[in-house]
């Protein structure tokens, strides 16, 4: 691993943090030369400090690109030889910065607020990996899970047969790693910002608590990709795009023009992350044999299964359409009827925390 320092760095510009990331993505690359993406993700999945979480996302995402690493869901010896790499059920993450009930996050400073941000963008690194390497080489993850093969029954498609004689994927085709791989390495680089916007506030990430709430949610929805591509990226994304403007308010009112900066760059980015969500969602209905016009349906009753409560507007349709979704996507989940067995001050997955809580 290089011995830069980062907290050296005295700008914390854009185009700083692209530096600083191009600067880890040349100097590593080689390193993963004949590794394959599968163990690459297992080892930042593994590796506990988010900086180092972050520069290594760089150096295989630039590794990738030039076409270094194998698909095979494989493991090389020199890569297990030291530690044993699994995926593991919850990521491994710093002893320095301390976890506690999300409603005891507070992020009223602006120091709080981009550790919040921090802090949630680390999460969202591991959660792209873990989108690669728990879903993109089990197709079993793929199917409708068993909870939820009584609610779909009526949604069923019979062109199942026309298509039942193709042969079976081993694994996501080659654009699902494409795109998740590209999301990891711009949360990569929305935490490397935030981290170096902190450090010029004389901010350090740790100096405040933060929640699990991102993650506990990816742990409800191991066992779907469905789920997890419903709850994680079209729910829990889809809110950091209803987020933006409001804390773009609170950095305007401080006249806090580089932070605006960052948050615009990577809100465009969060739209691109969110359209994924939507994408692989609609693609693993189809490869259910679903009908594309029992999709909206089915993703309400997917979130009605794995989401506690009702989504909070006001909702950011520009972005949200950006990103593929119409208002019959999300609106309905939002009236107090969507599940009336909850009640809507009951955690609701993250919902509960600060709005800056959200990526
Ligand atoms: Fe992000
Ligand atoms: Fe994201």
């Amino acid at each position: 691993m290089s011995s830069s320092n980062p907290s050296s760095l005295s700008s914390t510009s854009n185009a700083d943090a692209y530096t600083y990331g191009k600067q880890y993505a040349d100097e590593l690359c080689m390193t993963f030369h004949n590794y394959s993406l599968y163990e690459c993700a297992l080892i930042i999945l593994n590796e506990p400090d988010p900086q180092i979480k972050a520069q290594k996302t760089f150096a295989i995402y630039k590794a990738y690109q030039e076409n270094l690493l194998t698909f095979e869901k494989f493991i090389s010896p020199s890569s297990s030889s030291s530690v044993p790499l699994s995926l593991p059920s919850k990521p491994a993450r710093p002893d320095y910065v301390t976890e506690v009930d999300a409603r005891k996050v507070k992020s009223n400073s602006k120091k709080s607020m981009i550790h919040a941000l921090i802090h949630a963008e680390s999460y969202a690194i591991d959660l792209a990996w873990d989108v690669i390497a728990r879903f993109g080489y089990n197709p079993e993850t793929w199917i409708i899970p068993h909870d939820m093969e009584g609610t779909m029954s009526t949604y069923q498609s019979t062109s199942a047969d026309a298509t039942s004689t193709t042969v079976p994927l081993t694994q996501a085709p080659k654009e699902f790693f494409d795109d998740w791989i590209k999301v990891a390495s711009e949360e990569a680089l929305h935490f490397t910002k935030w981290r170096l916007r902190l450090l010029e506030f004389g901010g350090h990430y740790g100096e405040f608590p933060g929640h699990q709430g991102l993650w506990e949610s990816a742990e409800e929805t191991s066992l779907s990709s469905i789920a997890r591509m419903s709850i994680v990226h079209c729910v829990l994304e889809a809110r950091g795009l209803d987020v933006a403007p409001i804390m773009r308010t609170k950095f305007e009112k401080s006249q806090d023009y580089a932070s605006i900066e960052i948050l615009d760059q990577n809100h465009k980015e969060e739209i691109g992350h969110v359209h994924y969500g939507k994408k692989w969602f609609e693609w693993f209905l189809q490869y259910n044999h679903y009908n594309s016009t029992d999709t909206i349906d089915i993703f309400h009753k997917f979130v009605k299964t794995y989401f506690r409560g009702i989504l909070r507007p006001p909702f950011n349709d520009t972005s949200r359409q950006l990103a593929g979704f119409t208002s019959e996507w999300y609106v309905p989940l939002s009236k107090a009827d969507f599940n009336p067995n909850i009640n809507n001050n009951t955690n609701t997955n993250n919902e509960e925390t600060n709005d800056e809580e959200t990526e």
